[in-house]
């Protein structure tokens, strides 16, 4: 079975949208467009019943319940249990509570392993450690493909190691890496470990029941949905942080980890995303009796397949061009690479053959996308960066096909 694309646009407003419409949309992996259910919910919560929610009278009563349900949703997709997730504003925000959270259990000369493959948002925080004497260790992709050898970790990691901090997915090499097999190595001595999933989680719906990390965390407003974070942490993992918000809220799992408290409207949206997914998997697979988490693996299983499709298109062509450097694999499948395509060209900058494609209503990333340090290993001018590419699935081979041709029009021949 096929991803029926039409019915997948059918649900976002910007494919029919005056403004929105004619555009090929691929910097998803900045931030995706929303479905109706999403941004109903939040229009909804503004306009019917925004006031302080959790009180007694009925407009409060219906605000609360709103937002209850969004983090009974989260929790369902993710496979985890409601006390285990926080939803703060952002993931660089909760890694960098995190990191503050775990940090009494830290004497100097303790080691922490960061890579500079990831997003700032999993290194700097941890990285500021080292100014209570921790020790960092960095876990370096190879100079010429950005990906990670987990031979390289074996030989960092050592009994003073305490956590390892690693992507799922880089937002600009595109490979998923091995995250069970890191986990196994990092508990072999007692490390945690501390996942970021924001550019995995919009084409792999994870279960923290079998992710083997300890902590995961992504970004909702790149999932489909409203501006948040949302950060997942074992029972056993939790109770290693120490609160960071007001000690009244200590044991409240909503603000341990979130001083700023949830945002009410932003979050009562949330629900808008499972209720799409349930929308897309009861289109291709009629009722079902599966649960939330499993409805939304199967739709997710049609998602990777047309992804996929998507990005090897984009991929046969620029591998064939020898003035091009894609950024990790050059054939993408399901679960091994994602269908975010960074790459740079010999013959012009990054930002000019960006706004040369906005100029065919091409919206694609030019830039380090905070991914600075992984720039800088491979050897590229970080002031140029890289084309970033990044589609999901309601991405088209009509837009591909678009894209492909316009790139081939902009630069000079092979
Ligand atoms: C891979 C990755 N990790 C972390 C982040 C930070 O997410 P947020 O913008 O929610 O802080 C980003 C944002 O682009 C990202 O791409």
């Amino acid at each position: 079975m096929e991803l029926d694309l039409d019915f997948v646009r059918a649900q976002f407003p910007a494919f029919s949208a005056e403004e929105t419409r004619d555009w090929a949309f691929f910097e998803n992996a900045g931030g995706s467009y929303v479905p109706a259910t999403v941004s109903d919910r939040l229009a909804r919560f503004f306009v019917d019943h925004k006031v302080q929610p959790y009180g007694a009278f009925a407009l409060s009563k219906q605000a609360g319940e709103e937002m209850d349900e969004s983090y009974a949703a989260i929790a369902s997709l993710i496979n985890a249990a409601e006390d285990e997730i926080t939803i703060g504003p952002s993931t660089t925000l909760n890694f960098y509570i995190l990191a503050q959270s775990l940090r009494h259990l830290f004497r100097a000369g303790d080691e922490i392993v960061v890579t500079n493959q990831d997003h700032e948002a999993n290194i700097g925080c941890w990285r500021r450690l080292s100014e209570h004497g921790i020790v960092i260790r960095e876990w370096c992709v190879g100079k010429a493909d950005g990906e990670l050898d987990l031979n390289d970790l074996e030989e960092l990691i050592s009994d003073k190691t305490r956590i390892v901090c690693c992507t799922l997915c880089s937002n600009l090499v595109g490979t998923h890496n091995d995250m069970a097999a890191i986990a196994e190595m990092a508990h072999r001595v007692g490390a945690l470990v501390v996942a970021d999933g924001v550019s995995y989680a919009p084409h792999v719906i994870p279960d923290m029941k079998s992710l083997g990390v300890d902590f995961y965390a992504y970004s909702t407003y790149k999932t489909f949905g409203t501006h948040q974070g949302v950060l997942w942490g074992s029972r056993k993992s939790l109770k290693k942080t120490e609160g960071q918000g007001h000690f009244f809220n200590e044991e409240k799992s909503r603000y341990r980890l979130n001083p700023t408290g949830p945002q009410h409207a932003q979050i009562a949206a949330l629900a808008g995303i499972t209720e799409y997914f349930d929308d897309l998997h009861k289109h291709h697979f009629g009722q079902s009796d599966l649960g939330l988490h499993e409805r939304a693996r199967q739709t997710f299983e049609l998602v990777g397949d047309h992804e996929a499709k998507l990005a090897n298109l984009l991929l046969d062509y620029l591998k064939d061009r020898e003035d091009i450097r894609i950024l990790g694999q050059d054939h993408a499948t399901p679960g091994g690479r994602a269908s975010t395509i960074a790459f740079h060209a010999r013959a012009m900058p990054s930002k000019h053959i960006a706004e040369q494609l906005a100029d065919s209503k091409i919206g694609v990333g030019a830039g380090d996308f905070y991914a600075l340090r992984c720039v800088e290993a491979l050897g590229m001018d970080p002031a140029d960066g890289v084309v970033r590419v990044s589609m999901v699935h309601y991405n088209s081979v009509e837009e591909v096909t678009k894209l492909v041709e316009t790139i081939d029009s902009i630069l000079p021949g092979n």
